[in-house]
């Protein structure tokens, strides 16, 4: 399956593979940069399939600590020592930390350099490998220094998963319903009833999803209007994964916890009828992501809103699902709504 991603502004197009992964052919120098548990697990079978003039790997350490200058400057520094040029191109061989940090480092090197995504978990197959956001983290906060930049080529195969972690799996789930609940109620429906233990379920969730993906990207690339809705979630995620330091939720857990929160918000509103929020929250349960989130001083919770960079102009832009498969962006909720809602989930 293939999905064409063509950019209006960029003369840029590119395809996503979807378990096409038989052939890659370069030319020039190639540089892998991976993680050593992705590389332990899959590398060889990469290596059986590219076909170059000369390549060398690069192994940065794993986790999303390392998501960082630091990590950069090493790839960076790598890369010059191995003489890449222009004419040589980068793979990311990994999770959305690799795909986030090698696309970084591919539109600063000498000015940019080709690179191609080989994401390895569902969440980077699904979303972080597809629309060219890239980007490192700073103590600043997250993603906070980057670029747009767009890659050659993204190659999805749903057999490096059956090695990922059922929490990592379910993560990844998380921001394939996001998509679901605010495009796509033939998808959620479908989602449902699917068994994605079945390759065949998987490889069509993928599909489904980096459609949607690319379907936004090509609308939008900056996010300056509908890329925005893949947020939907995250502005309470994102205080989720502050307030507990990172460590508690995977950020498709907090994500999940996050939609949960948004319809409670959209219920308020009577954006969503009280059938529909919780027909979202049994289709979360049913891949074991957890629903809630205790909120110990609402107050904080909202004032934490204002911190994320996502806020524009001191207003708080929420992304709600109007009904099952629609999603609009609010930016005149009041604060006592707010408040009113993040009390339920005291
Ligand atoms: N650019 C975007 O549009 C975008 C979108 C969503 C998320 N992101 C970013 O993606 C990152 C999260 O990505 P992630 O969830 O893939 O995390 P990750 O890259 O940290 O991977 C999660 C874990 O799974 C391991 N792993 C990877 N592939 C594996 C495999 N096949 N088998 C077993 N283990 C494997 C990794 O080594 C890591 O330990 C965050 O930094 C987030 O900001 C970016
Ligand atoms: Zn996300």
């Amino acid at each position: 399956m293939q999905i064409d991603l063509r950019l209006k502004q960029k003369e840029h197009d590119y395809k996503v593979y979807i378990n096409e992964l038989e052939r890659i052919e370069l030319k020039g120098k190639v540089a892998i940069v991976t993680n050593p548990k992705v590389a332990g697990l899959h590398l060889k079978r990469l290596l059986d399939v590219l076909k170059c003039d000369d390549y060398f790997i690069v192994t940065v350490p794993d986790g999303e600590e390392y998501k960082n200058l630091t990590t950069v400057e090493s790839i960076l520094e790598q890369l010059f020592t191995s003489r890449l040029d222009r004419s040589s191109t980068l793979i990311a061989f990994g999770g959305g930390v690799i795909s986030d940090m090698v696309g970084f480092v591919a539109s600063i090197y000498q000015r940019g350099i080709k690179f191609i995504n080989i994401p390895t978990t569902l969440l980077s197959q699904v979303d972080a490998s597809v629309g060219g956001k890239t980007g490192v983290n700073n103590k600043f906060g997250k993603n906070l220094i980057g670029s747009f930049y767009q890659p050659e080529a993204v190659y999805c195969e749903s057999k490096f998963l059956q090695t990922l972690a059922k929490r990592e799996f379910s993560a990844g789930v998380a921001e394939a319903i996001k998509m679901a609940v605010t495009f796509d109620k033939e998808m959620f429906e479908w989602l449902e009833n699917a068994d994605l233990n079945d390759e065949k379920n998987l490889a069509n969730l993928i599909y489904k999803a980096v459609g949607i993906k690319a379907n936004v990207v090509m609308d939008d690339e900056k996010e300056k209007s509908v890329r925005a809705v893949l947020n939907y979630g995250h502005t309470f995620a994102h205080v989720i994964e502050n307030q507990t330091n990172y460590k508690t939720y995977l950020h498709g857990e907090a994500v999940a916890i996050g939609i949960n929160m948004a319809n409670a918000l959209a219920l308020h509103l009577g954006l969503m009828s009280k059938e529909e929020v919780e027909r979202v929250k049994r289709l979360l349960l049913k891949f074991d992501l957890p629903t809630s989130y205790k909120i110990n001083d609402e107050e904080l919770f909202c004032d934490a809103f204002f911190l994320d960079k996502k806020s524009e102009n001191s207003k708080i832009k929420f992304i709600l699902a109007d009904g099952i498969g629609n999603a609009v962006i609010k930016d005149n909720i009041s604060k006592s709504d707010v408040l009113k809602v993040l009390r339920e989930f005291k």
